[in-house]
């Protein structure tokens, strides 16, 4: 029960700052994404309907199209690490696996981009990708103009075999490089969780002028344990974090894992509302092919997308925690006589297997227009009319739920 103080909603802008200016992802991005579902599958011999490769991309785009995705703003089709041949071209230039990808990273672009969908790719800052293929390290200006020429829409640059000291200058440059290649593409950015990693401080003024998302954190897992872990930093971080978030720059606390073998119905609810609240990419890593409804349901709540997808591009925080129990906020329109709407997400983080009752006035939360609220449940679909900032609103909130 929440009966102790709740701390006051304080949310810091950061009024005028310079961001990377090429007009993309002024709303978080969203898509579907490789890795977490699909990792470093190359054996296309024995598993060729789940193994990295053209097909698997193909049908993702496929399915993002048919199943009702796109029309909710799922756009980006994007592969991750272990697309690339071992080696070169005798020119120099990154190529594909030629048995997995036969018809040429183009060619998929242009297939994705028939769709009405926006092709990403995975590179990184390093002499090698994270699974051991070649890194732009030595070749930043080719490799840009390569990603241009194929249609390229949004690069995701890792970081491993690189030296974090070195990002503060290789992230720009290669940045530099997508810029004067004069094709717009989202450039998200590994650059904080590294130097993270080894103990440097980012410079977050840089990496928003820089980038349009960045990793803060470990990978995702399939796990509820996992998932955890990321909300725990996210809520513990937040004074570094939230204020770093805006219009074409976001944070990026990892992919959605809805629909896949580790979290329960309530923990993907949990997952999806808060990157909502959290001003996340929605980039799904999932298998479009098999995903049970309920979890479809989940990643096309239009509702929550909404919040997501809020044109203010706030980052909600965290306001409450205590006994198992956390309160998120996020503001929101529409405006009002200068208020803002708000997305309220209560979380239950107790494990003593019953629902666990919340009871708070919305003044409490820092919700102070006088005239009230209207409330409404995103998942339930229930309107709860006009509240007065001081009626007390009693929430039942299951298990690792939402
Ligand atoms: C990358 O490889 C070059 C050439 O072998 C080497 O000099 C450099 O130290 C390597 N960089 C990193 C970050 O490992
Ligand atoms: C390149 O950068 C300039 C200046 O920030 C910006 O106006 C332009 O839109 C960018 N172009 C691309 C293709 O990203
Ligand atoms: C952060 O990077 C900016 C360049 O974007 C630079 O002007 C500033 O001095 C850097 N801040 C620190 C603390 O290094």
């Amino acid at each position: 029960m929440v009966s102790t103080r709740i701390f006051t909603l304080l949310t810091l802008y950061l009024v005028g700052s310079e961001a990377l200016d090429n007009g993309l992802v002024q709303t978080p991005p969203m898509g579907w994404l490789a890795w977490e579902r699909f990792r470093c599958n190359t054996d296309c011999k024995n598993d060729p309907a789940n193994c990295i490769s053209d097909r698997l991309f193909r049908t993702m785009a496929d399915l993002v199209v048919s199943e009702g995705y796109a029309a909710l703003g799922y756009e980006y089709i994007n592969v991750d690490d272990c697309w690339l041949d071992k080696q070169r071209s005798y020119t120099g230039q990154l190529q594909p696996d030629s048995v997995r990808f036969p018809y040429g990273m183009k060619d998929l672009a242009d297939y994705i981009h028939s769709k009405g969908l926006k092709f990403g790719i995975y590179e990184d800052y390093g002499n090698y990708t994270c699974a051991g293929y070649p890194g732009i390290l030595g070749s930043l200006e080719l490799d840009a103009h390569t990603f241009a020429s194929w249609g390229v829409d949004y690069v995701k640059l890792d970081g491993c075999y690189s030296h974090p000291r070195d990002m503060d200058i290789g992230y720009p440059l290669f940045g530099y490089h997508l810029n004067r290649t004069g094709r717009p593409m989202v450039y998200s950015c590994s650059w904080p969780v590294y130097q993270i990693y080894s103990g440097i401080q980012p410079n977050f003024s840089s990496i928003i002028d820089n980038c349009n998302l960045w990793r803060n954190f470990d990978d995702i897992q399939d796990s509820w344990t996992s998932l955890e872990s990321i909300i725990d930093y996210y809520g513990n971080h937040q004074d570094m974090i939230v204020p770093n978030a805006g219009p074409g720059h976001w944070n990026d606390p990892d992919m959605l894992i809805v629909g896949n073998f580790g979290l329960s119905y309530e923990q993907s609810k949990t997952q999806m509302a808060l990157w909502a609240i959290l001003a996340a990419p929605l980039l799904m890593s999932v298998d479009l092919r098999t995903i049970r409804p309920e979890y479809k349901a989940i990643l096309q709540n239009r509702k929550i997308i909404a919040v997501d997808q809020d044109p203010l591009g706030i980052q909600g925080r965290r306001i409450y925690k205590h006994k198992g129990i956390e309160i998120w906020v996020r503001p929101i329109t529409p405006l009002y006589e200068n208020y803002f709407s708000y997305a309220v997400a209560f979380l239950n983080r107790r494990t003593d297997g019953t629902p666990s009752d919340v009871l708070v006035t919305l003044n409490e939360m820092g919700l102070i227009a006088p005239g009230g609220y209207r409330v409404q449940d995103l998942y339930e679909d229930v309107d709860y009319g006009v509240l007065d900032m001081n009626t007390k609103i009693k929430v039942k909130v299951n298990p690792s739920g939402m």
